[in-house]
């Protein structure tokens, strides 16, 4: 294993709740509605990084005990725990952990058992009913319930047995269907075209509540072909643990909360959304979208549905992807061979995919323009990026105020910006083209660097040995000096 397994302390969500109860950063609610109202509570619990992850119980018409589990990771301690680290480890500190992991991504393969506790009850045929649990209506505009916004879309590639698993947001039609909602592009929907093109149907099953590593990996742009689950078992060191349905086929994660399970026959489809999106509009609309015929679910007693709410960023989906992003991004740069990249940052506010920083020791003319390309076309950074800005080895990409003062004072907007057109993009992109389909979108590079080779002004700082030697002689009367 290149990389190494990271220390990760839990095997399921339940284990997760216990040891983030234990740093005293979940908090129960009790006999909020499933329609609106626990939406809103998490919206504006997430605006801030810091606060507690909630837990919904006694929800308006649901038995006590089916619990809805939203506002996980917008901590920083939340995040670094997740990942096996210390709660202290900082967004820097995430950053290396993750590089220092993804270096050839180390796998382990899903490890088959007979039986966990998913299977405690299990509805199939006519007994099936996707309502006997209290899925959300998040916002006030979302055209139904979705169960699945933290959940795991599971399937197999027809032609290699490679299994996938995405984060794809799932709605509740009725009883027995579920709609799905994969953007073009995504391993999801390659792996449902390979299924139709041969016209068969294709078996999918939804986890909606787990251990938080496999949402993780879910959500992440794994590359193609490389199992989900063989990266969770990577991380952790220890293989997951999953039951091959007798139904699907497919291996479910053997100590979920709660599986969905059903097949998607060619070109079934039913109005999906509108739904509050992850860049703070329901930018997708209404639109046909692929039906999943529910012929089984299966749940632990009492299940906890994983819920993520997209909404107008930062949000609980951009902080902790925000910090991946810039390390897979850091790591694929360095694999096309850019030199000298002491940092990259992508932020939360642009929703962890839109407004993305490299800093970089400039070695030679060009080298900025091309570390912002690669960053905006790798495959970490393609998707619905906006902005890519280059920054000099002396600005933190990590603070706005440095980032902003680089663009404001070394960029000459006649050579220094250049856009892109017809670059990946989705339909949740307010701004993505062409009207019919919405999949392309434009975007810019800034080259906030110093102009290679030319002389530039100096900064009117003092030197950092002289900052700090004030310091040490000040801090005792004037305290905030050291902050
Ligand atoms: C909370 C959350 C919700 C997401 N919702 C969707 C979605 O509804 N549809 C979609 O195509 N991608 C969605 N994504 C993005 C994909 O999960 C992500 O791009 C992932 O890399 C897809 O997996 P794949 O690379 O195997 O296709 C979501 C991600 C997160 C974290």
């Amino acid at each position: 294993m290149a990389g190494g397994a990271l220390a990760v302390q839990y095997t399921d969500l339940r284990g997760w709740l216990a040891l983030v109860d234990g740093l005293g950063e979940v908090r129960t609610v009790r006999g909020a509605h499933w329609d609106l109202e626990l939406g809103t509570i998490t919206d504006l619990f997430q605006r801030r990084m810091g606060l507690p992850a909630l837990l919904f119980d006694d929800i308006a018409g649901y038995p006590s005990g089916f619990r809805v589990l939203t506002n996980t990771l917008t901590s920083d301690r939340r995040i670094a725990l997740t990942l096996g680290l210390p709660p202290d480890a900082g967004a820097r500190g995430i950053i290396d952990a993750w590089r220092r992991f993804t270096r050839g991504y180390p796998t382990q393969p899903p490890r088959a058992v007979a039986d966990g506790p998913v299977n405690a009850r299990v509805q199939t045929g006519d007994a099936v009913n996707l309502l006997a649990f209290p899925s959300p209506r998040w916002h006030h505009k979302d055209g139904g319930r979705y169960i699945g916004t933290g959940g795991v879309v599971i399937q197999r590639d027809p032609d290699s047995g490679w299994v996938n698993l995405g984060v794809y947001r799932v709605m509740v039609h009725d009883e027995r269907h579920a709609g799905v909602y994969i953007s073009p592009g995504k391993h999801g929907r390659l792996i449902l075209e390979r299924y139709w093109a041969q016209g068969r149907p294709c078996p999918i099953a939804v986890s909606v509540g787990h251990d938080p590593l496999l949402f993780f990996v879910g959500g992440l742009e794994i590359p193609y072909g490389v199992g989900e689950y063989d990266v969770a078992g990577g991380l952790r060191g220890a293989p997951v643990e999953v039951i091959e349905s007798e139904v699907t086929g497919l291996p479910v994660p053997a100590s979920a909360e709660l599986v969905i399970e059903g097949e998607v026959h060619p070109g079934e489809e039913r109005s999906e959304g509108p739904f509050g999106e992850w860049l703070g509009y329901y930018a997708g609309g209404s639109r046909p979208a692929p039906v999943i015929r529910v012929l089984a679910v299966r749940h632990r007693e009492q299940p906890i549905i994983l819920g993520n709410l997209p909404a107008k960023p930062p949000n609980d989906d951009t902080y902790y992807r925000g910090i991946l992003r810039s390390a897979m991004v850091w790591d694929e740069l360095e694999a096309a061979g850019i030199p000298g990249v002491t940092g990259v940052w992508s932020h939360e506010a642009g929703g962890g995919r839109m407004f993305l920083i490299v800093a970089i020791r400039q070695m030679y003319a060009g080298h900025a323009k091309q570390a912002g390309t690669i960053a905006m076309h790798c495959h970490a950074g393609a998707y619905a990026n906006r902005y890519v800005v280059v920054v000099d080895d002396d600005v933190d990409p990590m603070n706005m105020n440095d980032v902003i003062w680089a663009m404001c004072s070394r960029v000459d907007p006649r050579e220094d910006v250049e856009i892109f057109a017809g670059r990946w993009s989705t339909p949740l992109d307010p701004m993505a083209y062409p009207p019919e389909r919405r999949n392309r979108n434009a975007r810019v590079l800034i080259d906030a660097t110093r102009p290679h080779g030319r002389e530039f002004p100096e900064i009117c700082m003092a030197p950092a040995d002289y900052q700090r030697e004030i310091v040490a002689r000040w801090r005792d009367r004037l305290p905030e000096i050291a902050d």
